[in-house]
């Protein structure tokens, strides 16, 4: 088992590394097919688990996803993250490590809960944690995942990070990473199973503007998300003006959520998932969905805020107007209707308006508090106190 400090310190450096780089590479049109029509929604062990991942534990995630009403809120994946790897025989094919003895059959078992199971690789030598990587193995993993029954593949870019940075000019990088995440999109293709293409390389080289050009249905922006207020609120502040690059089954990802991992309160929390429910952003739990609060769940299961998130339009939002630290977010919604989040990352409660004119509707509209779940009538302007670090998230109707 590798050192999960080195791990989170590497995490670390990737997210420094994509602030470092400022370049911009040529947009290249997407294709249209996707395997994620809206934004992904499941569960990932990452965040709570990281290393102490293995069979029994996501089998209790699958149990508690049902169990719990998420599975019919719209949490579909279950996603295992970095550290099932194991070695490769000498034919090549990679099999998983002691913790994962049956990958076939987990995925069996995730299947009959009318879920789905996504895993994890890189195509570098070694991924993040200095498990086996993809590279120069990718039709073989990929055939591997097609024969287990894997929906989901989330590549890292890991190991190959430095020969991305390192090139002589971003174009070189640029290429670099782009023949490999294509490399693994033909394979996936190969095997004729339809799986989500997850690219993560850490907003390296604004990913938003060639994402889907290599096949991805969504791509990491930003470094590692952690279960603090405020990396939490710099990551969701940093997707202002990405909304024009994401398309519909071609997704923005801020990283996943941190919901219920204990290092913020509840208002905090409800801030976080009224943000990514705006950026159309993926909504994959991190926490124990097997010892979670009922607090947690009411959280991550509120249907006005999941289908904010789940819009079929699938248009992301993107910043009105800031003071300071207040935020007005806003998000068009199918058939007119806005998703309007007044957003309070100050340490006060702090008195906030917006209007209807202000997020382009015009004199009064029904409002609907989402959080509340509270008709608030029709009106052309809204004023509330907004708690410390919290939000009032709003529906507004079209008329
Ligand atoms: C990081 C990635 C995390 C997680 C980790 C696993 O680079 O951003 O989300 O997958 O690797 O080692």
């Amino acid at each position: 088992m590798r050192n999960p400090k080195k791990t989170l310190l590497w995490a670390g450096a990737c997210a420094i590394a994509a602030l470092l780089v400022t370049g911009s590479v040529q947009a290249a049109p997407a294709p249209a097919k996707t395997a994620a029509p809206t934004p992904p929604m499941g569960w990932n062990s990452w965040n709570h688990f990281a290393a102490k991942i293995d069979d029994a534990t996501v089998r209790a995630q699958a149990d508690a996803m049902v169990s719990s009403g998420l599975r019919d809120a719209g949490y579909r994946y279950i996603n295992i993250d970095d550290t099932w790897e194991g070695e490769r025989d000498a034919g090549g094919v990679l099999h998983t490590n002691a913790k994962f003895p049956d990958m076939k059959a987990l995925a069996d078992y995730v299947h009959s809960k009318g879920l789905k199971l996504g895993i994890y690789s890189s195509p570098g030598a070694k991924t993040c944690a200095g498990f086996a990587g993809s590279l120069g193995h990718e039709a073989q993993d990929a055939k591997t995942y097609a024969e287990w029954g894997v929906d989901y593949l989330k590549y890292d870019l890991c190991s190959l990070t430095p020969s991305v940075e390192k090139a002589a000019t971003l174009e070189e990088g640029h290429a670099i990473e782009a023949a490999a995440y294509e490399k693994m999109r033909d394979a996936i293709k190969a095997t004729g199973r339809p799986m989500v293409y997850s690219l993560c390389q850490y907003g390296i080289n604004q990913p938003w503007r060639w994402g889907a050009s290599v096949g991805g249905d969504l791509w990491r922006t930003t470094g590692d998300i952690s279960d603090r207020f405020s990396r939490m609120v710099q990551i969701g502040l940093s997707q202002a003006g990405l909304a024009k690059f994401q398309k519909p089954g071609h997704w923005n990802d801020p990283d996943m959520l941190e919901v219920g991992n204990g290092g913020m309160k509840a208002v905090e929390y409800r801030t976080h998932m009224s943000l990514w429910a705006i950026l159309a952003a993926p909504l994959l739990a991190g926490n124990d969905l097997s010892t979670m609060t009922p607090e947690t769940l009411s959280i991550l299961a509120n249907k006005g805020v999941i289908a904010i998130d789940q819009d079929p339009m699938g248009k992301q939002g993107d910043r009105v107007h800031a003071e300071g630290p207040l935020e007005i977010w806003a998000r068009p919604l199918a058939g007119g209707a806005k998703a309007v989040g007044l957003f309070n990352l100050g340490d006060r409660p702090a008195n906030m308006s917006v209007t209807t004119a202000e997020v382009g509707l015009k004199g009064p509209h029904a409002l609907h508090d989402v959080w509340a779940d509270k008709d608030l009538g029709k009106q052309a302007s809204f004023k509330a106190v907004v708690p410390a670090h919290g939000v009032v998230l709003l529906r507004i109707a079209a008329k």
